[in-house]
């Protein structure tokens, strides 16, 4: 296994308000070289706060992050801060993400720099051949990241992560701010990218009809924690947890990729991660609840090799 998360929590204390956000309440979830592991769920389960965790950029309240067999994060200590993350994120929005005031080239040259991956004279020559990869031409490298368009710029994103050589790259709704008419050249990047370097994966996206494409293995999501997990055809063709199953309907068409709207198959709003209903956190929207589902948390179990569910009613 490349990277285990083993039951990592993320809570954030608000002051003002005395309570807690409770962002990931027991997620565990493996990653295996060269796989992509999709992570899908709606807005606000976690999906961002577990890419910073991975990354390094903050750490877990409680929980482990191992990266082959080196436990790098422990409870609050981020072993990380001495050590540059084998994992590169890519964020939603490439303008917030690239400086607005460095030349593309330059934001390429500084993370080969950083992580001393070159010789000073064979810098450049490398910043060029990466802007290629990514279908960014040479006489770009010296414009601002408002010179370019939505694409572009998610293109030098991913020409910025691809740099520091990862071993992993975490893929952060990396196609949701781009206009509809370039989400398709971007993802189709991807894939080219991922068989030429043998990269290894984790997609995040709100959007299960965007994550479809691209993944081997699909976690869902909800509250903080993985209601199911499994290869991409269980879980879209044979997908047994009540969320997935009304995720899935919510997909307008199978064969488009466009936005879900959950109103249509889910009652009510996913409640607040500063107050999580007791038991399964999902019982106040599911269908298929029964009393006891607000008593205990039900735990990942398989119900094959691959497929797991977290569902009492439906693992019994
Ligand atoms: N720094 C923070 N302080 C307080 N709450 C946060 C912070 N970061 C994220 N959250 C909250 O944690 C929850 C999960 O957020 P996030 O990981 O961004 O979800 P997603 O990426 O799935 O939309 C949300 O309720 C969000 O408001
Ligand atoms: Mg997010």
């Amino acid at each position: 296994m490349t990277l285990v998360i083993d039951n990592v929590f993320k809570k954030y204390p608000i002051r003002q308000s005395k309570t807690v956000v409770n962002a990931l309440n027991g997620i565990s979830l493996n990653i295996s070289k060269g796989q992509t592991l999709g992570i899908v769920g709606e807005s606000g389960c976690g999906k961002s706060t577990l890419a910073r965790l991975i990354v390094g950029l903050e750490s877990p309240t409680q929980g482990a992050i191992t990266w082959r067999d080196n436990v790098l994060l422990r409870g609050s200590k981020n072993q990380w801060r001495n050590h540059l993350s084998p994992a590169q994120l890519v964020f939603q929005d490439p303008y917030s993400s690239l400086n607005p005031r460095q030349r593309i080239g330059e934001c390429i040259r500084e993370v080969i720099s950083a992580h001393n991956l070159r010789k000073k004279e064979e810098i450049d020559s490398r910043v060029t051949e990466l802007l290629k990869v990514v279908g960014i031409s040479e006489d770009m490298k010296n414009r601002y990241p408002h010179q370019l368009s939505g694409g572009q710029r998610q293109r030098v994103s991913i020409a910025r992560a691809l740099a520091a050589e990862p071993e992993l790259i975490i893929l952060d709704e990396p196609v949701s701010a781009l206009d509809v008419s370039v989400r398709a050249d971007v993802m189709n990047l991807l894939v080219d990218l991922r068989k030429e370097f043998g990269l290894t994966y984790l997609f995040i996206s709100h959007d299960l009809s965007m994550v479809r494409h691209i993944s081997d293995v699909i976690a869902v999501m909800y509250l903080g924690r993985v209601v199911e997990l499994g290869t991409w055809d269980e879980v879209l063709d044979n997908p047994q947890h009540p969320y997935t199953k009304a995720l899935i309907a919510a997909i307008p068409d199978h064969s488009q990729v466009g936005q879900m709207d959950l109103t249509v198959s889910l009652e009510g709003e996913v409640p607040s991660p500063t107050n999580i209903p007791l038991g399964c956190a999902f019982h106040v929207r599911c269908p298929i609840a029964v009393p006891n589902c607000s008593k205990m948390i039900p735990q990942l179990l398989p119900i094959k090799s691959s497929q797991s569910v977290a569902c009492s009613e439906v693992v019994k």
